[in-house]
């Protein structure tokens, strides 16, 4: 079981690796989408592409590719939708059907403070306030906030596709239950017919990482 599925619906398949993944590969189409890269860049690649495959195998979609858009979005089968992270020594991928999971994203990060100078342009003032009255208590907000931030971006982008700034969302963490909750300030986000300005998500810290996750549960069918 992953890590990261400890905050993910019970419906979503995922996938995950600290350190190097030993039968990471990727598909020809994958390697052509990833053009030419920097050893680095094309290990993490290939570990993000072998894992989502893995999920999508789980999900009943074998042998898949997993190819990019132009905003280097992953491109999932009609009827599913996932997300991918990595960061240094850990990988993850999440893939759930459409019809009970509409937006998904992850995000991993090194459990440490952000480089000096970051939180200024991720945080909005309210934001800010929130971190700082928050100092010495051993977290590090300002990351939770970030990784927050990018794992609400990766389940808007697929929906809105349109671009989210950081300035456009701000978050409210509910540290008792490992949650958090954004408002979206000037967007809306449309899912199951339904506009809505709330996107809901979980922290975990674990391993000297901190992981986060958003999604928004597929509305049950009307009777
Ligand atoms: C795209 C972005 C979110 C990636 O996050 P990151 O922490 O830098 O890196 P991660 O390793 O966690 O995630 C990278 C993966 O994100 C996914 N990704 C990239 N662009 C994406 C997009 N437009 N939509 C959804 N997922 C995307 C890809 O799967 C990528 O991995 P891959 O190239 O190997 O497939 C980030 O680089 C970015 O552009 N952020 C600015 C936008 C933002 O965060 N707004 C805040 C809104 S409140």
């Amino acid at each position: 079981v992953s890590v990261i599925s400890a905050i993910l619906p019970g419906a979503a398949v995922a996938l995950d690796t600290f350190g190097e993944l030993e039968e990471a590969s990727l598909l020809p189409e994958e390697a052509a989408a990833l053009g030419s890269a920097a050893e680095p860049r094309r290990r993490e690649f290939m570990a993000g592409r072998s894992l989502a495959r893995g999920a999508l195998a789980d999900l009943g979609f074998r042998g898949v590719a997993v190819l990019r858009g132009a905003d280097r979005e992953p491109l999932w089968p009609d009827g599913v939708v996932g997300s991918i992270t990595h960061c240094k020594g850990y990988c993850a991928a999440v893939a759930a059907r459409a019809s009970c999971v509409a937006a998904v994203g992850i995000d991993a990060e090194i459990d440490d403070d952000l480089p000096n100078g970051v939180l200024r342009i991720v945080a909005r003032d309210e934001e800010r306030d929130w971190i700082d009255a928050r100092r010495g208590d051993g977290m590090h907000w300002d990351r939770l906030l970030f990784s927050a931030k990018e794992s609400i971006f990766k389940a808007w982008f697929p929906i809105a596709r349109r671009w989210l700034g950081f300035a456009d969302a701000t978050v409210s963490f509910d540290a008792d239950r490992g949650r958090f909750s954004a408002r979206l300030v000037a967007q809306r986000l449309v899912v199951n017919g339904c506009e809505t300005d709330r996107v809901e998500g979980r922290y975990l810290l674990h391993r000297g990482y901190v992981f986060t996750s958003v999604a928004v549960e597929a509305a049950a069918p009307q009777p």
